[in-house]
Order: structure tokens, then sequence, then C-alpha cells
């Protein structure tokens, strides 16, 4: 298959073509998201809660988000590889945000990154990863890096100034210059009006139809614990089988199953008669 680019991603929205976004947090996870075939793998800074255990995402720190997205690249070679710009590492200026944009392409070969966001300042910053030549997805609705600043982590957009407060965000993340936007946690009919004011493609999360949808691996593969949030499909229950696999692997050596002949190596004649002796 042939390398997934921007110009890709255009004609596939073009086209009608649902633009499909799994995120990824290491080698494993960005080796099934290249094998299924997806279009954008996103290293999410939900890896913070999914593979590091972090409450939320805000305690997630630049070096960690670094780690997973050099393992994740190590594993992607097709689709676009999106790397979000977690929490603390974009606030302080355009400068601190282009320097943290420029670290995730040339340390962990990012094809773009993701900002969450509208307001002044993160347009400001959007604008400026974009001028530095860096491709840029918005991220507008829910937006968890400031959940508690919109209330927890609650659906967006459900009432009239929410809504257009959301349109306004999505018209000004493309007027900046983002390449394509996700949108979280936003009424179906809601998003359906949006999409028609833009030119760039929307990847919905908990969104309806959209010119794509973005997963978290580990949810729709059920390796997640506990509740999914409702726009989360569960296409696997892979977390009660690995449990499972190593309640086995734990029965079998307690009762002496495991290891069998067959998974142990054979010494050449004498060789266990020499150490005796
Ligand atoms: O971090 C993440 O996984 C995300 C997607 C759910 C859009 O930002
Ligand atoms: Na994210």
């Amino acid at each position: 298959r042939p390398r997934v680019t921007l110009r890709r991603l255009r004609e596939l929205a073009e086209a009608g073509t649902p633009v499909v976004m799994v995120t990824a947090y290491d080698f494993p996870s960005g080796r099934v998201a290249e094998r299924a075939g997806v279009d954008i793998v996103l290293v999410g800074d939900s890896g913070a809660q999914v593979v590091l255990g972090h409450p939320d995402t805000t305690s997630v720190t630049l070096d960690e988000m670094l780690t997973l997205s050099k393992a994740v690249r190590r594993a992607v070679q097709t689709p676009l590889v999106v790397c979000d710009l977690p929490f603390g590492t974009t606030e302080l200026s355009d400068e601190q945000a282009v320097a943290t944009a420029v670290r995730f392409v040339h340390e962990a070969g990012a094809d773009a990154v993701k900002i969450e966001g509208a307001n002044p300042s993160r347009l400001s910053r959007l604008r400026a990863i974009v001028e530095a030549g860096i491709p840029v997805v918005g991220h507008v609705g829910l937006t968890p890096q400031t959940a508690t600043a919109l209330g927890g982590l609650r659906a967006q957009g459900r009432t009239d100034d929410e809504a257009i407060r959301v349109a306004r965000d999505a018209l000004a993340v493309q007027d900046v210059g983002a390449f394509a936007i996700v949108i979280e946690a936003v009424p179906a009919d809601v998003v359906a009006e949006i999409r028609r004011a833009l030119r760039i493609p929307v990847i919905g999360i908990g969104a309806g139809d959209a010119d794509g949808q973005v997963l978290v691996q580990h949810d729709l593969l059920g390796i997640t614990e506990g509740r999914a949030p409702v726009f989360v499909k569960r296409y696997a229950a892979l977390g009660d089988a690995m449990v499972e696999g190593v309640e086995t692997y734990a029965r079998e050596v307690r009762e002496g199953f495991f290891p069998a002949a067959e998974h142990t190596y054979r010494a050449a004649p004498g060789a266990a008669a020499a150490v005796r002796a």
C-alpha cells in the first residue's frame, strides 16, 4: 500500500470515503494499526491513562509522549502518524509550541501534530506551528486537557450557545491553517451543520457521521478496564483474553504442565553427565 499523505486524505474526504484513524502508543499497537490498514495513527495523550496509568491527560510529560511516539513510528510505515502535543508543552508561548512540535517531527518522526482548543492563544500556537512547516490537526468540542474548565468529561455543543461556540472554534481552527479537525463529544446534528461550513475533513469521536472517525485502540479492542464513554464500540474483548492467557500459564506452571518437552532445549549426549562429574 502507498503511504498516506495529506493529499491522499483530501482525496478520500472529497470522494466521500471515510477516513479511519486509531490511536497507538507503542510498537505492538502501532503494528496492529499498520497491519489493519488504517489511514491515520494518532499517538494520543490518552496514552497517559491507557498505557501509563495516569488519572488524566494533564500528567503525561513531553518525554513520555516522545518515547511513545518513537515506538509507534518504528512500527508504522503506511498510515500518517499524528502526535498529540501534551498539556504544558505549548501554553507558554508560540516559540515553546513550535519547539515542542519540532521535537515530535525531528526526534520521533511525526508526520503531523494535534493541538487542542481554539481560544486566541491556542489559535496563535496552531498558526505558528503551521508557519514552521509542520502540518497540524485541530481538536475542538470536548478537549480533555482542559476538561476541568469545561465542567468535566461531558458532551459539548448541546445548547444554542455551546453549539455556536463549537462551530466558531472549528472555523477558527480551519482559518489558522489546520489540515483536519477532530471534533469530540458533540451532537451529530450540530456536527452536520459545522461540516457544511468547513472545507477541511472532520474526524469525529462521539460526533456522529463525519469525514472520518477516531477511537482509542485499547477501548475498541476491549483492553481498557471499566465503563467506556457512550461513543466507544467494543469490537473485541482482548482484555479478558489476555487475563485468561496469563491465568492459564500460571495454572500450568503451578500444576507442573509447563514447561513440557517441546519447550525445552536438548544437550549433546554426555553434557549433563559432565556437569554431574
Ligand atoms: O488522545 C486521544 O486519544 C485523542 C483522540 C481520542 C481524539 O485525542
Ligand atoms: Na488527545
